[in-house]
């Protein structure tokens, strides 16, 4: 069934000549890449408003999986980055919305696109996060449509479409990321014929019957399809993308085993693109990382004995993030197994994300209140079964931490890579570490040498970690130089050339 557009929102602009730049002047493999977060952000440093005069400009490089992959990419290749201007000081230090990054080095334009609180709020905060996030992630009693956020994402893809629009050259290939952006290639589509739009989809891909869950599918599919590649982290996801496909258009001709849509006289190609990490960057840093003095950096005063073995979890304060049921197997693993008691610490660096959606403060309320109740249950003097840290590490820190802990618990619902699975084996330059992994997590369709749990089974998961702990030097070591080298795979920038391999095929 094919769902008509409503354009009465977005007005059409007549849209204007690019004019872009590349590191070296040429356009060659320059490109446009396109996401929410931006790769460099300024913040205003001092008291800009009362006195501009005295006030300053502090930058920072992202440190997300997505900027670690392209801003490489962008550095070598030159070319523009547009993305949503989020920090304070954002508009003010840039030419035009344009700014050269990196600050010293200026291999690459970031174009900024400024957008109004009420548009962050419908766009961001509701219409991505509290309706495509939860249908991704096949969570479905959690999606909530307000009308504004499905009015805001929509303007505010149109703003980027003209950004893009703006900034691109003919001979330039323009990349989309996430699901912030699903609209915006139909726009540049119809703007630029001729462009080479590519799109990667970092979160999983639901069943068809799932999608079937979203208000505005038929438009969400249509702005993906009007791009030459869909990129996503695992075959399961493009084959689901080309079934949604052919349930939602009658009028496509979809072959899932080869990926291809085609509909309205254009094909789209969806792919299957793991994205891996730059695992000698995270081998180095964990390497001469002083794990004693990490240990008592994060975890200060809560641990007074030293040799006691960390099991941890990293992840934002995500309610796909299974930290609730991880609580709950540890409470079953030490409510059967009192031995385990005061055997090890379980530490959770957990990091603040999207509160003004009740779904996730009240999330962060459970996780405390899990910690609370463990703490009052098993604690003794001398030992805190668990450790919450919601402190922002930076990436040295947090590599040692990798490296000091004995077990990794990575058990998310849905994951659509997971890069946590990914950088804590080869952080345990040591050879000791153990990573406990959801099945269904992108990353347990690449990595080799995990204990594969169900995240939605307390038991299992107290089995696990029990297992974990208990591993024989021969085992712990195969598995882990089995992880290793399936990290080591997908590690480096064959990603990108696979993206657009894809588009060469087509
Ligand atoms: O994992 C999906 C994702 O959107 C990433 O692309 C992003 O880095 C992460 O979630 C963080 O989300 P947010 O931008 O909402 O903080």
């Amino acid at each position: 069934m094919v769902t008509t557009r409503d354009d009465s929102l977005i007005a059409p602009r007549v849209l204007s000549v690019p004019v872009t730049r590349s590191a070296d002047g040429s356009t060659g493999g320059s490109l446009v890449v396109v996401s929410n977060r931006e790769p460099y952000s300024h913040e205003w440093v001092g008291d800009a408003v009362a006195d501009p005069d005295e006030s300053d400009t502090r930058v920072t490089a992202a440190t997300g999986g997505l900027t670690s992959a392209l801003d490489p990419i962008l550095r070598s290749r030159g070319g523009t980055w547009v993305a949503w201007a989020s920090g304070g000081a954002d508009m003010a230090v840039a030419d035009d919305g344009e700014v050269g990054v990196p600050p010293d080095e200026e291999r690459y334009t970031l174009r900024r696109v400024p957008l109004s609180e009420s548009a962050v709020e419908g766009y961001y905060d509701g219409y991505a996060n509290q309706v495509l996030w939860p249908l991704c992630h096949e969570d479905t009693g959690r999606i909530w449509a307000a009308p504004s956020f499905w009015t805001q994402y929509r303007a505010v893809n149109e703003r980027f479409a003209e950004a893009v629009v703006d900034v691109t050259e003919a001979d330039q290939r323009v990349w989309f990321q996430d699901y912030h952006l699903a609209l915006a290639p139909r726009r540049v589509r119809e703007a630029r014929p001729d462009a080479t739009l590519h799109h990667f989809w970092h979160i999983p891909w639901p069943a068809p019957g799932v999608f079937a869950h979203c208000p505005h599918g038929g438009d969400v599919l249509d702005g993906l399809l009007a791009c030459d590649a869909v990129g996503f982290h695992t075959a399961e996801y493009a084959a689901e993308f080309c079934r949604t496909a052919d349930a939602t258009f009658p009028d496509a001709t979809v072959d899932v085993d080869s990926g291809v849509v085609r509909r309205d006289g254009h094909e789209t190609r969806a792919v299957a693109n793991p994205l891996g990490i730059e695992a000698d960057g995270v081998r180095r840093r964990a390497g001469a990382a002083d794990t004693d003095a990490v240990r008592r950096d994060v975890l200060g005063d809560a641990l007074p004995d030293p040799s006691i073995p960390l099991v941890l979890g990293v992840e934002r304060l995500d309610y796909t993030k299974g930290i609730l049921e991880r609580f709950a197997a540890l409470e079953h693993l030490w409510e059967t197994h009192p031995e385990r008691r005061g055997t090890f610490t379980y530490v959770q660096k957990a990091s603040r994300t999207r509160e003004s959606i009740p779904a996730y403060s009240d999330y962060r309320a459970a996780v405390h209140d899990a910690v609370d109740r463990l703490a009052e249950r098993f604690g003794t003097d001398d030992w805190r079964p668990v450790v919450l840290t919601e402190r922002r590490l930076d990436r040295d820190t947090l590599a040692g931490l990798y490296r000091a802990a004995d077990v990794a618990l990575v058990t998310p619902h849905r994951d659509g890579m997971n890069l946590v699975a990914h950088e804590y084996p080869v952080a345990c330059v040591d050879g000791e570490g153990v990573l406990v992994l959801s099945e269904l997590a992108g990353a347990a369709t690449t990595l080799d040498g995990a204990l594969t749990v169900n995240p939605h089974d307390v038991e299992a998961i107290a089995g696990a970690i029990d297992r974990a702990l208990g591993l024989d030097d021969d085992e712990r070591r195969a598995r882990l130089d089995r992880l290793c080298a399936t990290v080591d795979d997908l590690a480096g920038d064959g990603w990108v050339e696979r993206q657009f391999d894809a588009e060469e095929r087509a």
